[in-house]
């Protein structure tokens, strides 16, 4: 999660059981990566490092850096991979991407990823809003044989729970970490993310298109609905025309107002009530789910038993 995810939120995930990922977004640099990088790598904590695969492009030196930094997976993504597919694995770094149909899928297995994030439309941040997680994440188990992560609106135990039975190998879990102490969000977006309901999202590109980041247009972002979006999402072409957005924009996120500037969270936002630190939140996923997913399993063997006896 970029502008999110640092080092230390990272190195918290990781300690906890999970592996925790940089993520190096639309103001990522290779000073951040070498930053950031060193907190996990310094504790010898395993981690890994997001890229955005078109910022790549327009800076090559930001996915040198991300292997220098040497993490253990590394995710690209937003871009045609394939170019980079045999420098990730030369180096010993396993290589993940997020897809958003079945053709992706099969796309990326056979490109040689090593990983595959299934990510729905629900998902906090940028993607594709075309298929939700749960339809999502069946298609693409039946489409490919390497391990496939689910994402968007895993929140609670529960979420984990259901795409685990279903066959994921596990879940790629962004807005649930947001208003950790260990995440860089700033101070002014957790209020507003605590408070958020489900229904507080919106999927749209109207903050690229002001800020004329070069995102391919097939990616928007789910955001929490503010102003601007109400203004701006779905009326993009007169946002182009409009003088000064551009510059107010600019001004809001330095300035952290929130009323314009994004908040990237996914549907999930209405389970986040109260911060709790990313070891907290990482026990409650598993020693719930395992309970959860115990209970299934003794339900089904208590079916069994019934239909025996009858
Ligand atoms: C604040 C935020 C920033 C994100 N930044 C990135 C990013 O830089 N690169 C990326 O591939 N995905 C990014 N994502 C998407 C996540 O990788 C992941 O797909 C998503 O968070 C999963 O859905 P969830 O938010 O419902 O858990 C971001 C998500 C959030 C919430």
């Amino acid at each position: 999660m970029g502008g999110v995810a640092g080092g230390r939120l990272a190195a918290a995930v990781s300690r906890a059981g999970g592996l925790g990922m940089i993520g190096v977004g639309t103001a990522g640099s290779v000073e951040l990566i070498e930053r950031e990088s060193a907190i996990p790598r310094e504790a010898a904590l395993p981690f890994g490092i997001g890229l955005l695969g078109w910022a790549v492009e327009c800076e090559p030196s930001l996915l040198d850096a991300a292997i220098d930094a040497q993490p253990i997976l590394i995710s690209l993504g937003f871009a045609d991979i394939e170019p980079w597919v045999q420098r990730v694995h030369d180096a010993g770094i396993l290589l993940a991407t997020q897809i958003y149909d079945a053709k992706g899928a099969r796309d990326a297995q056979a490109k040689g990823v090593d990983v595959i994030v299934a990510r729905g439309g629900e998902g906090g941040g940028h993607g594709r809003n075309d298929v939700a997680t749960l339809p999502l994440l069946q298609v693409v188990l039946d489409e490919v044989d390497i391990p496939v992560l689910a994402a968007g609106g895993i929140g609670t135990a529960r979420g984990l729970a259901a795409v685990l039975a279903a066959g994921a190998s596990a879940a790629w879990i962004g807005t649930a970490f947001l208003v950790c102490p260990e995440a860089l969000t700033p101070v002014a977006a957790r209020s507003r993310i605590i408070r958020a309901i489900e229904t507080d999202t919106v999927y749209t590109r109207a903050m690229d298109v002001a800020m004329n980041f070069p995102w391919p247009t097939q990616f928007g972002e789910r955001v929490l609905r503010n102003d601007f979006t109400d203004r701006w999402s779905g009326n993009e072409d007169d946002l182009i025309q409009e003088v000064g957005v551009r510059t107010a924009l600019s001004r809001a996120r330095d300035e952290g107002d929130f009323d314009l500037a994004e908040i990237d969270a996914g549907q999930g936002v209405g389970l986040l009530s109260t911060p709790r630190s990313a070891e907290e939140i990482i026990n409650g996923f598993t020693d719930d789910a395992t309970e959860l997913l115990g209970r299934w399993t003794r339900t089904l063997g208590s079916q069994t038993t019934l239909e025996l006896d009858e």
